[in-house]
């Protein structure tokens, strides 16, 4: 199938029958969002992988009570950095040095320009460009996903703070920013299974500038 077959035959499942993904699926979707583009290959966002049925069901209620949280096999949570430190920014391009065998601070002119322009920016325009990120991962999931014909639900209706303290993410820097449930639709009981997939048209959507 191809790529825009597989975007077709997605979409965000209402309704899920609680069967499990396998691992090598879900690790195939992992890998999708890390293997995702990031502004200056900072990579400033986290995954966070929860099967344990308790925590689901500590979820459910901080995202209106979708039952997708619970019937999901696997819950994504896409967590971004709070704020990048110098400790986050230097660690991205020690990494490359030492992975492309570089001379030792080949890229310091980039990092420092780079650093300083984040120093003058607070740290709510930090989470800004970092959730950005965090996006690009989390389509490129959404993806990968349905060409493992794993269903998926992206969600963005959960209180973010109350999620944030539940797995405990103010400690490690994060917050979160979009969850992915993954699981296989209940054809049965899914009332958006069978509907047309609506978008805008082609002709209001590409501005042709020629
Ligand atoms: C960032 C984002 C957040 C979303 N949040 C939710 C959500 O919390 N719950 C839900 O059922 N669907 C959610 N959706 C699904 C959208 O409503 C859905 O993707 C959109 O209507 C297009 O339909 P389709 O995905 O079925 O093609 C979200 C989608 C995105 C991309």
């Amino acid at each position: 199938m191809s790529l825009l077959q597989d975007l077709n035959w997605r979409y965000a499942t209402k309704k899920m029958n609680g069967e499990s993904v396998p691992q090598e699926k879900v690790d195939y979707i992992l890998e999708a969002a890390r293997l995702a583009p990031t502004s200056s290959g900072l990579q400033p966002f986290k995954v966070i992988e929860i099967t344990s049925p308790e925590l689901k069901a500590k979820i459910q209620p901080i995202a209106f009570g979708q039952s997708q949280i619970v019937d999901a096999s696997h819950l994504l949570v896409f967590a971004a950095y709070d704020e990048y430190t110098k400790e986050r920014v230097d660690s991205v391009f020690i990494q490359q040095e030492l992975e492309r065998a570089l001379p030792k601070g080949f890229a310091d002119d980039y990092k420092n320009n780079l650093f300083s322009s984040f120093q003058q920016k607070t740290k709510d325009e930090h989470f800004e460009h970092s959730a950005r990120q965090a996006y690009i991962g989390f389509g490129l999931s959404i993806a990968a996903a349905a060409e493992q014909k794993v269903d998926a639900t992206p969600m963005e209706g959960f209180n973010n703070a109350q999620l944030d303290e539940l797995l405990g993410l103010p400690a490690q820097g994060l917050k979160s920013v979009t969850i992915l449930a993954l699981g296989y639709r209940d054809t049965e009981n899914d009332w958006l299974v069978s509907m047309k997939k609506v978008r805008i048209a082609k002709q209001d959507f590409v501005i042709q500038l020629n």
